[in-house]
């Protein structure tokens, strides 16, 4: 395996691996094939960074679910602006279903919070978070994931669906910025 990768001009390194990222997304996919089991809940994908995530555990659920896309932005390049963008919208109705909504990192929360706010405008029944990351210490929203993949430090990471300016969301693996 390949420890050290360059992207654009910074340095990352290994910091969770495919293997280690493929057994947790297993274990949270049992876990909502079981808590969700007869409710027929739709997943909600945020993209651009869910869609690696979303795509493993989605193969792994095996109960009866519908899946939507939706696209928020707030990040530049290695920090967030704090400026929530809804790119793409909502097309279905959300009345009365359960949500899944399924995020690859909650950072200050502040996307997540927006979310939930444009979410709960729909009257759904109920909204679960699931998210891979959770860098815990840059929380500032008060938002409380349902499903954590793994609390990371508050450090830039990329692969796995996150980019680094774009570039990087193909890595099987998970890497964090190298300090220097
Ligand atoms: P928040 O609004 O500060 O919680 O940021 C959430 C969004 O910022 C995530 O959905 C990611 O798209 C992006 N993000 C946060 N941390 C990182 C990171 O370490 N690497 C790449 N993207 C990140
Ligand atoms: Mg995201």
């Amino acid at each position: 395996m390949i420890d050290e990768v360059t992207i654009l001009d910074k340095t990352f390194l290994v910091y969770i691996t495919a293997d280690q990222i493929q057994n947790r997304v297993n274990e949270i996919a049992k876990k909502l094939n079981i808590s969700h089991n007869g409710k027929n809940p739709l997943f909600l994908v945020i993209l651009n960074g869910s869609f690696i995530f979303a795509s493993d555990l989605l193969k792994k659920i095996s109960i009866d679910c519908e899946i939507s896309f939706i696209k928020l932005a707030s990040y530049f390049g290695t920090s967030s602006t704090g400026k929530i963008t809804t790119m793409i919208g909502l097309s279905e109705s959300l009345k009365g279903k359960d949500i899944i909504i399924i995020e690859d990192i909650i950072d200050t929360g502040r996307t997540m919070k927006n979310l939930l706010e444009i979410l709960h405008d729909h009257n759904p029944h109920a909204i679960t978070i699931v998210t891979l990351l959770f860098k815990k210490e840059a929380l500032i929203e008060n938002i409380k994931p349902d499903y954590v993949g793994f609390e990371v430090q508050d450090k830039f990471l990329v692969g796995y669906g996150l980019d680094y300016n774009s570039f990087g969301r193909n890595m099987e693996n998970i890497y964090v910025l190298k300090e220097d």
